[in-house]
């Protein structure tokens, strides 16, 4: 396949950026978009230039790293796949390939593809974890009986990789469905139940702190989401920010 390229170039947060376009022949239907990503940084190479920055870590839809919009798609043109998980077959020989960075004040470009989501890590940073007594009566997690159904959906929310799709793709840039997730997986659980409302309340917290904006149920998140979390984390959190705030002002 022949395509042409046209990838976001930017030298940091203050640079304007810009679009550059690129030609690349030869391209294999069977190669991964990072693949072909690679190909191309190699192309720029030998010419003597500067190679694109862009994130990848696990390249098998884990880890959430490879962040890009594709032709104005977060993760590109397929549905439940990451950018690592889609193939150059989705698309034809002679195609145009816009490529650009995910858009959002609250993550800020570091390098043309890449951009800083560590605001990220400060929400999970701020109770997206169960605090467990460790001094030698800690009870057996297997002890803790879970009802199948819980489970499941428990598993179902905790699936969030952290890609900040959800954010790229919604036109206020709200973490909601991200924060949802995180807050859900342990709203499930009889192990979550302990700092449940505190959870919730310090969570929403540093969300608004990073700037991301509101949800106004549009659903674009849930569309982009290559995880297919659902909405209805989103009505959960919202039920347990709600209960928690009236009980913390009383
Ligand atoms: S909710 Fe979906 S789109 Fe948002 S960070 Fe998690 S996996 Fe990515
Ligand atoms: S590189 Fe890990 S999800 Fe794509």
């Amino acid at each position: 396949m022949n395509l042409t390229l046209k990838v976001w170039r930017q030298n940091g947060p203050d640079d304007k950026g810009h679009m550059e376009t690129h030609p690349i022949e030869g391209v294999s239907p069977d190669m991964s978009f990072l693949e072909m990503i690679d190909m191309l940084n190699d192309q720029i190479i030998r010419a003597g230039g500067d190679p694109i920055a862009f994130d990848h870590d696990c390249r098998e839809g884990i880890c959430g790293m490879c962040s890009m919009f594709i032709n104005g798609e977060a993760h590109g043109p397929g549905r439940g796949v990451t950018t690592c998980q889609l193939h150059m077959r989705s698309f034809k020989d002679g195609d145009t390939i816009a490529i650009e960075p995910w858009r959002a004040s609250a993550f800020p470009v570091i390098k043309d593809l890449t951009v800083d989501r560590s605001a990220f890590d400060r929400i999970i940073q701020a109770g997206g974890y169960v605090s467990v007594n460790t001094s030698g009566n800690t009870i057996d997690a297997n002890a803790i009986l879970v009802p199948k159904v819980q489970a499941d959906e428990a598993f179902s929310s905790a699936t969030c990789i952290g890609c900040g799709a959800c954010v790229a793709s919604c036109k206020n840039a709200s973490a909601m469905l991200f924060v949802s997730a995180k807050v859900s997986q342990f709203a499930l659980l009889p192990q979550g139940q302990p700092e449940r409302e505190s959870r919730v309340l310090r969570m929403v917290e540093q969300m608004d702190k990073e700037g991301f904006g509101n949800c106004t149920n549009t659903g674009a998140c849930e569309v982009e989401c290559p995880k297919g979390i659902d909405l209805s984390n989103i009505a959960r959190m919202n039920r347990d920010f709600l209960k928690s705030s009236a009980k913390s002002e009383n």
